[in-house]
Formats: C-alpha cells, sequence, structure tokens
C-alpha cells in the first residue's frame, strides 16, 4: 500500500539575519573562507520572545494554510528538534497548545539533523496504523541556543528555523503505484559508535547544563557523503525507480560541498538538488521542510513531481524518503 499523502508545506524564520561579516567581528573567521568552505553567505537567529515553539508553530500554521486544511482536523503532531522549549514537555504539545486542537497525539523526536526524516516515518507509519487522519510533521530548531559562540568551527556553521508539512493517511485499498501520490519509500539508520564526532557536551543526566554542539567536521564531512550515497541508492531500490526519475532531491543543508559531493556519487543532476544552505546555513532538522518549502513556494517542485528527501546528523543518524506530490 501507498503511504501518506503531502497535502502542504509551510516554513518560518526569525526576523534577524547575521552575516559571515557579523560573525568575523566576533570570532577569527572570514566571509571567504565560511563561502569556500561551507556555501554559507547568511543565517537566520532567533532573538527575545522567538523559541523552537513559536518558530514551529507559524511553520504549522502555514502549513495549514498551504493545505487548506483546519487546525482541529489533525489529531498527530510529530516535531523533531534537538532544541526543545524545555527538557519536558514535548515542544509538540505546545504546538499543540498554540494551534487549539488539543486531545490528539503529540510529541518530539530526536534524531538532530535527520530529525525530520525520522519524524516523517514516524508519523506515516502511525497514519497507516489509523491512529490519526491528518498529521503536522515538524522539524524546528533553535541551535543558536546551544552554540559555542567563541569556537569558530561550529559557531558560523547553524541558523535557526522551522519547517511542516501537513500528511493524510492513505486511503484504504489504496495501490501501491509509484505514480500515485504519496510516501513511496523510506529507510532510516543509526550508528551509535560514531557519537564523539557530533555531539552536545551536556544535558539533564550528565552535566545538569544545557551543553554546546561540539564536531569534528572533516570526520563527519567524509561519513556523510557515504552514508547518504548508499541511502538514497537504498531507498531508490526498493521504491524500484531509477536515479533519473527523481525530479527534485531536498538534501539536509549542511554543506554545498556535502551536496555537490553526494549528487557527483549517485549521478544527480545539480539542477535537480534544492540548495538553500548559502541562506539559512544549517539547521538542523528545520533544513529538509523549510527547503521544501521554498522550493514550492518559488514553483520549482509542482504537483505530481517524485521528491528525494535525505539527511544526516549526530548519532550518527541518516535517512531518505522517496515522495510523490
Ligand atoms: O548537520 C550535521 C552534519 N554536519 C556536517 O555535515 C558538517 C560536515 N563538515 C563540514 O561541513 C566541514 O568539515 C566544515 C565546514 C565543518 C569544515 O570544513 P573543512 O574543509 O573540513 O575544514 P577543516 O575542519 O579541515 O579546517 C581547515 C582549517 C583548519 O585550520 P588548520 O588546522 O588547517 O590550520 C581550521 O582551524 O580551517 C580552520 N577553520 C577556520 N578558519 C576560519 C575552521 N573553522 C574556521 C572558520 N574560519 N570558521
Amino acid at each position: 500500500m501507498s503511504g501518506s499523502r503531502l497535502l502542504g508545506t509551510g516554513s518560518a524564520l526569525p526576523a534577524q539575519v547575521v552575516t559571515n561579516d557579523d560573525l568575523a567581528a566576533r570570532v577569527d573567521t572570514s566571509d571567504e573562507w565560511i563561502i569556500e568552505r561551507t556555501g554559507i553567505r547568511q543565517r537566520y537567529i532567533a532573538g527575545e520572545g522567538e523559541t523552537t515553539a513559536t518558530l514551529a508553530t507559524a511553520a504549522a500554521r502555514a502549513a495549514l494554510a498551504d493545505a487548506g486544511v483546519d487546525a482541529s482536523s489533525i489529531g498527530l503532531i510529530v516535531l523533531a528538534t534537538a532544541t526543545p522549549d524545555n527538557t519536558f514537555p514535548a515542544t509538540a504539545t505546545k504546538v499543540q497548545a498554540a494551534l487549539g486542537c488539543n486531545g490528539g497525539v503529540a510529541f518530539d523526536v530526536a534524531a538532530v539533523c535527520s530529525g525530520f526524516l525520522y519524524a516523517l516515518a514516524t508519523a506515516d507509519s502511525l497514519l497507516r496504523t489509523g491512529m490519526a487522519k491528518r498529521a503536522l510533521v515538524i522539524g524546528a530548531e533553535t541551535f543558536s541556543r546551544i552554540l559555542d559562540w567563541e569556537d569558530r568551527t561550529t559557531c558560523v556553521l547553524f541558523g535557526d528555523g522551522a519547517g511542516a508539512v501537513v500528511l493524510e493517511a492513505p486511503e484504504a485499498g489504496a495501490s501501491d503505484d509509484p505514480s500515485g501520490p504519496g510516501i513511496i519509500a523510506t529507510r532510516l539508520h543509526a550508528d551509535g559508535a560514531q557519537h564523539d564526532l557530533l555531539y552536545v557536551d551536556g544535558g539533564p543526566s550528565t552535566t545538569q547544563t544545557v551543553g554546546h554542539v561540539r564536531m569534528k567536521g572533516r570526520e563527519v564531512f567524509r561519513h556523510a557523503v557515504v552514508n547518504l550515497a548508499d541511502v538514497l541508492q537504498e531507498v531508490i531500490e526498493e521504491a524500484g525507480v531509477s536515479v533519473s526519475d527523481v525530479d527534485w532531491v531536498v538534501p539536509h543543508q549542511a554543506n554545498a560541498r556535502i551536496l555537490d559531493a553526494t549528487a557527483r556519487k549517485l549521478g544527480i543532476a545539480p539542477e535537480k538538488v534544492i540548495v538553500t544552505v548559502h541562506e539559512h546555513a544549517n539547521t538542523s532538522a528545520a533544513s529538509v521542510p523549510l527547503a521544501l518549502d521554498v522550493a514550492r513556494k518559488d514553483g520549482r517542485i509542482k504537483s505530481g513531481d517524485l521528491v528525494m528527501l535525505e539527511a544526516m546528523g549526530g548519532g550518527f543518524t541518516w535517512g531518505a524518503s522517496l515522495i510523490r506530490l
């Protein structure tokens, strides 16, 4: 049976833009270094009153409006974040309260930069069981609040933001014809042995602090290209399509060089890859739904297109999902 259908997308960004030159005034870096090594030109940083929940709620409202459905029809909210408003309750429950659709299922998933892929797969699975008819799947982050602003190797890489999609359960008896709308195939992975390459050095049960992002960037880069190419290949095989059938790839936006290297490895034309890292930087779990929304709203991704979503992040975790819009 084919998977849940995507009815609409939305996104939200904080008001404040921070350029590479702004950062060069604070740490020993330069616009040239950041652009050459990452493609990033600017990022959005949350200000006073902006939190993961407020960004998530704004993205969710935009997705509901795009889908043309009312919040009261949402029975499930799955929110991917590594930067929740509070240790508990889940930020998803704050979004639920803000939207006024209380009573259904609402929880967060933690898979860092792959969080949206994990959330999408979880929501799709629950919708297929009949747990709810419609879901909001959200990726939302305020990574600026867990950055070490003295560490030039990480603080230049990340930004804040949120993206959301509305999913609807597949109709009973829907065929698994990949030309019909819906999630066609998804694959998720994790490798806990790689914890020390990308992690936060704090937490409630260890230091009783929030902690800061720590990353061995060069090693993460190397793993990212291999893992992403492998999981994309797995999903393509599982779906029974070929690389050339894929209309668009919407990758996690960590580094323009990772996007190029992964596309080259698989023989994907660079013009089929949606790139927003120059404008948003790495927004962790928000980056895939944010980029998807940008490319739908600017008219590149259209109804009927075959779209591959993919991400890799701390854990390590990684995954990919093929969707017919
Ligand atoms: O979202 C989760 C997944 N995350 C990722 O996928 C990130 C993957 N990694 C990367 O994107 C890249 O490895 C980085 C952008 C983090 C770094 O690029 P790189 O080409 O791998 O640089 P590097 O870490 O090898 O550093 C090269 C040099 C070093 O100096 P030395 O040792 O060669 O003298 C760094 O100290 O660049 C230096 N450097 C900087 N210089 C200016 C590191 N950060 C900066 C900086 N400004 N911000």
